[in-house]
């Protein structure tokens, strides 16, 4: 009886799993056509490779970043483009929303501004409101600059960086919420293995992003609770091969980067599905956090072992 039970348990309970996963809906592009999503920090790396897929998909798309905000800070207002004025001095981002278009987007516009400013979170929100008429995702990607290197004692700029890393992050939920609500729609925060484990060299980073699972998980808590529709999936993500992140860590992580393209694509069916969380890739994110918890030295060992700190570069 004792070792049947032992037995029985496990069996069952494999099989209840997998049930549990395979009666999951499957994704299909089209969930995403004519949905209104907003992709922050979209002038770049994955986020630029989330709106275009998201366009290929027929999505209405919100681009944001500060790209412009520099150039809109001469008649101190905010900046939106629907990218009709060929004119206007090309750059990064309007050429991000001209290719969504070309790759059939159900609209593409910017929205530029500094994340730094909880104000710009708001009017942010409020443009796509007035443009969009609705929320269906809110897809929070954006970080601001920081120094791959040891802690440099410098607390303004962690201070700036929880700024843009996570409170604007925050403030945008909070503005946006109302209209989550009404369409039952998705909230989608790209964090990574930096917010769930201790990483060398990125301190101010990792902060931000440890920030980030505390408040988002805790949110997704009680809008169980209160039955609040709107979903909250948390990125978990490994080295992507971004320009930015390459530059900043290519010599010194001894890990090949993940593609881009492939990343921005897990998020969205992530978000799409509703999941709470999304790992990628898989192998090189969950897998070791199973250690984190039992043996988190080993894995603190492990996570040290990927670095050359001799190959820092000097500060
Ligand atoms: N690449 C990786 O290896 C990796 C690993 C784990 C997690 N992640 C996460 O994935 C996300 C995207 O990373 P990525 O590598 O694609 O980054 P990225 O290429 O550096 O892009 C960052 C984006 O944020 C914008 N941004 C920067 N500062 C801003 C500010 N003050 N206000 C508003 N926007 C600002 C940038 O545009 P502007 O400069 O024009 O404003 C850009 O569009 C991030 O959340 C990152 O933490 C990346
Ligand atoms: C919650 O929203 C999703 C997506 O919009 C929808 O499919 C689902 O039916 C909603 N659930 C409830 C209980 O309203």
């Amino acid at each position: 009886m004792g070792l049947l039970q032992k037995i029985l348990i496990p069996v069952l309970g494999l099989v209840l799993a997998f049930c549990f996963y395979s009666s999951r809906e499957n994704f299909r592009p089209e969930m995403l056509k004519g949905k209104r999503v907003i992709v922050t920090g979209a002038s770049t790396g994955i986020g630029e490779q989330m709106a275009y897929h998201l366009a290929r998909m027929g999505a209405h798309v919100l681009v944001t970043a500060r790209t412009e905000a520099k150039l809109q800070q001469v008649n101190g207002k905010l900046g939106t483009h629907t990218c009709t004025h060929k004119h206007r001095k090309a750059n990064l981002t309007s050429q991000v929303v001209e290719r969504c278009r070309a790759l059939g987007a159900g609209s593409a516009r910017l929205v530029s501004g500094s994340m730094e400013d909880m104000a710009t979170t708001r009017q942010l929100v409020e443009v796509a409101e007035a443009e969009l008429g609705g929320l269906d995702m809110l897809i929070l990607n954006h970080v601001g600059k920081s120094y791959f290197n040891y802690f440099d004692g410098d607390v303004g700029h962690v201070q700036k960086l929880l700024n843009i890393n996570f409170l604007s992050y925050v403030a945008m939920t909070v503005s946006a919420l109302p209209m989550l609500k009404r369409s039952g729609g998705s909230i989608v925060v790209v964090s990574s293995m930096a917010g769930k484990v201790g990483f060398p060299f990125t301190v101010p980073y990792s902060a931000t992003k440890f920030a980030l699972d505390g408040f988002f998980s805790s949110l997704r808590q009680e809008f169980s609770i209160q039955s609040v529709n709107v979903s909250i999936t948390l990125c978990i993500l490994g080295f992507i091969d971004t320009e930015n992140a390459m530059r900043a860590a290519a010599d010194v992580l001894l890990m090949s980067p993940a593609p881009k393209e492939e990343c921005a694509l897990e998020i969205i069916k992530g978000g799409t599905l509703r999941q709470r969380e999304v790992y990628y890739r898989y192998a090189s994110t969950k897998l070791p956090l199973l250690l984190r918890d039992w043996a988190a030295e080993l894995l603190d060992l492990l996570v040290r072992q990927r670095y050359r700190p001799e190959r820092l570069r000097a500060a």
